[in-house]
């Protein structure tokens, strides 16, 4: 099932340059299956027309607190009742000040005030210049609205429509709508702790070289995302890779296998669960020179050492966290997995095959455990990523009962 689908969902668009991402956002929850009514706020339609949102929402739009089709004349109260979630994107600081104040002084403004707070989220997607953001009144209207329990998705920083750089980006489309599916997760992990290492390991061979594995960090940082979404507390310890980690994880970086391994070795104490996404290097060189090796036509010949396998480390510790290792296999998938899973004596092994999984967007996962083969079918890493972190919540606790 779609994350969203049957979703019954208020998308509230205010006066931004970023509202054109809005219609992309709305293309993204209709085609989760979500039941989406817009309401846009009189600025926002300078920016981009109600027939637009119109037509990709298959419904009428509204703008106006007097808008006679509400049958009661409520549009504030009748929107929101059946709604799941109120999601402002992009959301103007002057929207966020009025939402922190409780002002109602038009409808999206209104049917915000008027939500049902035990039944309805609220979400918000700020979208400002750089200064406008980082005023002191916007900073502390957002802790205000953080306050109440609102969420706040994003902003980015990076390039802005105004030529300026720095943070007030609104997230992308996608980003929030990652975002809104992680809002409704279940709760399954609130007070557990998890750690996770993700992305490749770099050991020097001189300043400038060296060997590291092919991985792109991607899977290890959508499990971190979505063990968040859980409600767990997330320590990630990431090889050098180019994403931006998940705000609320507690983030170590690292480079080398050695540096990993000392990472883990301070944090497993409180850990309940450690998955291992990380390619670790299997070899490290045995002492890397300071200086640049100078390119001659002679052979050279590195000796390798070979690294501390950390899972096992882990997994053979008197009392080790609940354990989940990863294994990217080119042939043979179940066979070599299976007997890994073994080797390291870890209760769960989710196996994938490296030319499919490595740097792609999505990926198929095998999980072995005592129980057998269980397949989670190709999907996004971010989908596979919270049916993982299910599997995994599911399994943890069968080992807390017995
Ligand atoms: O490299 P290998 O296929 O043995 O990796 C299987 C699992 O072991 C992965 O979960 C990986 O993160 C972990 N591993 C480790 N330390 C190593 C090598 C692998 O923790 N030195």
């Amino acid at each position: 099932m779609a994350d969203l689908q049957q979703k019954r969902i208020v998308l509230g668009v205010t006066g931004g340059i970023a509202a054109y991402k809005a219609a992309e956002l709305l293309r993204l929850l209709i085609k989760d299956g979500a039941d989406v009514q817009v309401v846009m706020t009189q600025a926002a339609c300078g920016f981009i027309t109600p027939a637009t949102m119109q037509a990709l929402s298959g419904k009428p739009v509204y703008t106006d607190m007097w808008d006679a089709r509400a049958p009661d004349n409520m549009a504030h109260i009748s929107l929101t009742r059946a709604a799941d979630m109120i999601v402002v994107a992009p959301a103007s600081a002057d929207f966020l000040a009025k939402l922190a104040q409780g002002f109602a002084d038009d409808l999206l403004s209104t049917l915000c005030l008027a939500r049902s707070r035990g039944g309805c989220r609220l979400a918000v997607a700020p979208a400002m210049n750089r200064e406008m953001w980082g005023n002191p009144a916007t900073q502390r209207n957002v802790a205000q609205l953080a306050r109440d329990g609102i969420s706040i998705l994003g902003p980015a920083s990076g390039a802005q429509a105004c030529g300026e750089v720095g943070a007030g980006r609104m997230l992308e489309a996608s980003e929030i709508h990652a975002e809104l599916c992680a809002l409704v997760e279940p709760r399954l992990f609130d007070g557990t702790r998890i750690l996770i290492t993700a992305g490749p390991t770099f050991e020097p061979i001189d300043a400038v070289r060296g060997i590291t594995n092919r991985s792109s960090g991607k899977m290890g940082y959508a499990i971190a995302r979505a063990a968040l979404a859980a409600g767990a507390e997330v320590t990630l310890i990431s090889g050098p890779t180019a994403l931006d980690p998940p705000a609320a994880a507690c983030i170590e970086r690292v480079e080398t296998a050695a540096e990993m391994y000392s990472a883990v070795q301070k944090h497993v104490e409180r850990a309940d669960i450690f998955i291992s996404v990380a390619a670790v290097a299997d070899y490290r060189v045995d002492a890397p020179r300071k200086n640049k090796i100078k390119k001659s036509e002679d052979t050279l010949t590195l000796k390798l050492l070979p690294n501390p396998d950390i899972l096992s480390w882990v997994a053979a510790r008197p009392r080790p966290p609940f354990c989940v290792g990863f294994a990217a296999e080119t042939d043979n998938l179940v066979q070599y997995a299976e007997e890994k899973r073994r080797r390291k004596k870890i209760p769960l092994l989710v196996a994938n095959l490296a030319h499919e999984a490595l740097g792609a967007d999505d990926n198929e996962l095998t999980l072995l455990d005592d129980d057998g083969i269980h397949v989670l079918p190709r999907a996004a890493k971010t989908a596979l990523a919270r049916s993982l972190i299910a599997y995994i919540a599911a399994r943890y606790r069968a080992t807390q009962k017995s």
